[in-house]
C-alpha cells in the first residue's frame, strides 16, 4: 500500500475516431497525485486537458492505462460502484457552473449530499456551512438565473465539497469570468483545499496562478512535462 499517493495514473491512452483516422490525443500518461498536493495542468487548447481531468477523475474511460483511486483500480469497479467512490470521495469543478436552474442555491448544494446517503439534516447544515465559507450565506434562496456567473460558480464550489471529499478537481473553473473574479475563484479553491488538506488538481491557462501549486504540469502532444 502506498498510502500517501492519492491518484496514480498509468499509461493513459486516448483516441477519438474521427471517420477515417484517429485523433490521438493522449498517447501514454503517467502521473502520481500525492495526498494534500496541489497539481496545476496547463496547455494549449485543444491539447487534451479537459479529456485526461475527466479520466482522472473517472468521468471518462481511457483507451488504454490504469487509474488507481485511493488504493482502488477505479477502472476495474462495477459501474455503481464506481459512481460512489466519484459521488463520496471526488469533487469537480467545471467551467460551465451546471447548476440545476429551477433550484435554489442551497438546493443545489444538497442535493449531492441527499445522493451519497447524508440524512437531510445534516446535509442542509452541510450546505449552509459551506455557503458560508463561499461568501453566499445571502443567497441561499436564490435560483441560478438571479446569481452572476462568479457567484453560480461559488455554488458549484460549495456544492463539490459538499460530500466532503479528499480530492477536488476543477477545469478552467475561471473560463467564463473576467480576469479579476476568475483570480478569485482559484484563490477560494485553492484556499478551501489547503485548509481541508484536500488534494486538488486544476486546469488553468494562467501561468501566474499555476504557479501558486505545488506542481505544474505541461501537456503536449499527448505527453505530460514538468515545468
Ligand atoms: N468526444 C470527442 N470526440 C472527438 N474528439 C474529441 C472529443 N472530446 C475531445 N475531442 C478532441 O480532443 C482534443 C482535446 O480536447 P480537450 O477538450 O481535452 O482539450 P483541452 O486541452 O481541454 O482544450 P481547451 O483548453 O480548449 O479546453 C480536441 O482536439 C477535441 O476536439
Ligand atoms: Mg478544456
Amino acid at each position: 500500500m502506498t498510502s500517501s499517493i492519492h491518484l496514480r495514473a498509468r499509461g493513459l491512452r486516448q483516441t477519438y475516431d474521427l471517420g477515417e483516422t484517429q485523433l490521438r490525443v493522449l498517447q501514454g500518461v503517467d502521473l502520481d497525485v500525492a495526498k494534500g498536493e496541489v497539481v496545476f495542468l496547463r496547455g494549449a487548447s485543444g491539447a487534451g486537458k479537459s479529456t485526461l481531468l475527466y479520466i482522472l477523475a473517472g468521468l471518462e474511460h481511457p483507451r488504454e492505462g490504469t487509474l488507481e483511486f485511493e488504493g482502488e483500480q477505479l477502472f476495474a469497479q462495477k459501474g455503481n460502484r464506481q459512481a460512489i467512490l466519484r459521488n463520496r470521495r471526488m469533487g469537480f469543478v467545471f467551467q460551465s457552473y451546471f447548476l440545476l436552474p429551477e433550484l435554489t442555491a442551497l438546493e443545489n448544494v444538497i442535493l449531492p449530499a441527499m445522493l451519497g446517503g447524508l440524512p437531510n439534516k445534516g446535509s442542509e447544515a452541510k450546505a449552509r456551512e459551506l455557503l458560508d465559507r463561499v461568501g453566499l450565506s445571502g443567497r441561499l434562496d436564490h435560483l441560478p438565473s438571479q446569481l452572476s456567473g462568479g457567484e453560480q460558480q461559488r455554488v458549484a464550489i460549495a456544492r463539490a465539497l459538499v460530500n466532503d471529499p479528499g480530492i477536488l478537481f476543477a477545469d478552467e473553473p475561471t473560463g467564463n469570468l473576467d480576469a479579476t473574479t476568475g483570480a478569485g475563484i482559484i484563490e477560494l479553491l485553492l484556499g478551501l483545499a489547503r485548509q481541508d488538506g484536500r488534494t486538488f488538481v486544476a486546469v488553468t491557462h494562467d501561468p501566474a496562478l499555476s504557479a501558486l501549486g505545488d506542481r505544474q504540469l505541461y501537456l503536449k502532444d499527448g505527453h505530460l512535462e514538468q515545468v
